[in-house]
């Protein structure tokens, strides 16, 4: 079996509550299928109410779906809840721990539920206490953490069961850049060296792009795109621009680019090149420009970013 996690016509309706119907009916899933291959790490892309904590918590088994089927490794999550919980696990950004217990305190807990032998658990929770910068803090009363230190907590009770399957949701808002970056690289670290399979999701498109082997654009419920990042972009825009300037304009150096540019024009006195790909081309053309004495004096470069796809397949942005 190739695939983590396989959902299908999955639809999800909150029932409306109240007389004269004051909380209506949500659609927050919208018949979507979704397929998650083993290994990868995927992410959920959205603006605010898409659906995205809605389908990991079908996923994690906190609800049930209105229609449709989810599997995780082959489990129906409805029907295989006990094992599909045992291959997995779940966190979210936003999400409590125990206020009165310290991080330790509270990760023994989790780990007791999980059935870790105590000893292993003990290691294995002070090594990660101190790679995510917790050791002087672990038996201080939780209440006194601030949310960035808790969320680090959190993360860390997500990796106590070794899951397969990793559910991340928002595993980085609010965090400092140099903590959220050393999550970024220890997501990708457990996604390579462990094969875990991680799905998260994120309003930071940056996360996303740089993080994910495949993606997923949700809007209102249903799934309004999916592929890898270049896939994405390429079915917004055709190319990427490379705008040069050159201390020593002398000649129209279109003529030798030609089979390393899609096209190119001059505007303000600037080179600019259409290119499928900014980063598999730029050496070429900076090395055939050198070649013929051009001094660059300045480079821009106008890339398409995933935020140019959501506001291309949706008219808006991500907040
Ligand atoms: N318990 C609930 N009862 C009723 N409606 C809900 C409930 N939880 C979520 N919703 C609604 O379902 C839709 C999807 O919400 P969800 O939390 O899944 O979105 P999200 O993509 O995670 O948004 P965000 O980026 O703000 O976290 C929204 O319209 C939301 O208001
Ligand atoms: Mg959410």
């Amino acid at each position: 079996m190739t695939l983590a996690v396989e959902i299908k016509n999955l639809t999800k309706i909150y029932p409306g509550r109240g007389i004269l119907n004051k909380a209506p009916a949500v659609t927050a899933l919208d018949d979507v299928n979704l397929e998650i291959k083993k290994g990868t790490i995927y992410g959920l892309l959205g603006p605010n109410g898409a659906g995205k904590t809605t389908l990991i918590h079908i996923l994690a088994g906190v609800l049930l779906p209105t229609t449709g089927t989810a599997e995780v490794f082959g489990h129906d999550v409805v029907r295989k809840a006990r094992e599909v919980r045992s291959l997995s696990n779940y966190g979210a950004g936003q999400g409590s721990l125990f206020w009165n217990l310290s991080p330790k305190e509270n990760l023994l807990y989790y780990a007791k539920l999980y059935g870790l032998p105590n000893s292993e658990a003990v290691e294995k929770i002070n090594n990660l206490l101190e790679f995510f910068g917790l050791k002087e803090r672990a038996n201080l009363k939780s209440a006194y953490l601030s949310s960035g230190l808790k969320q680090r907590v959190k993360l860390i009770k997500t990796l106590l069961n070794d899951p397969k399957l990793l559910l991340l949701d928002e595993p980085t808002l609010g965090l400092d850049v140099d903590i959220a970056r050393k999550i970024r690289a220890y997501i990708q670290e457990l996604s390579h060296e462990k094969e875990m399979t991680i799905l998260l999701t994120s309003h930071n498109m940056y996360e996303v792009d740089e993080l994910c082997d495949e993606i997923a654009l949700i809007d209102k419920g249903r799934i309004v795109s999916i592929g890898t990042p270049d896939e994405l972009k390429k079915q917004v825009s055709e190319f990427e621009s490379l705008e040069l300037s050159f201390s020593n304009y002398d000649g129209d150096p279109s003529s030798f680019l030609d089979d390393l540019v899609l096209r190119s024009t001059f505007r303000d006195g600037a080179l600019v090149l259409h290119v499928s790909d900014i980063d598999s081309s730029i050496d070429a053309i900076l090395r055939r420009l050198l070649s013929h004495k051009f001094v660059i004096s300045s480079i821009n470069t106008r890339r398409t970013t995933l935020e140019d796809v959501f506001l291309n397949l949706t008219g808006r942005g991500l907040k």
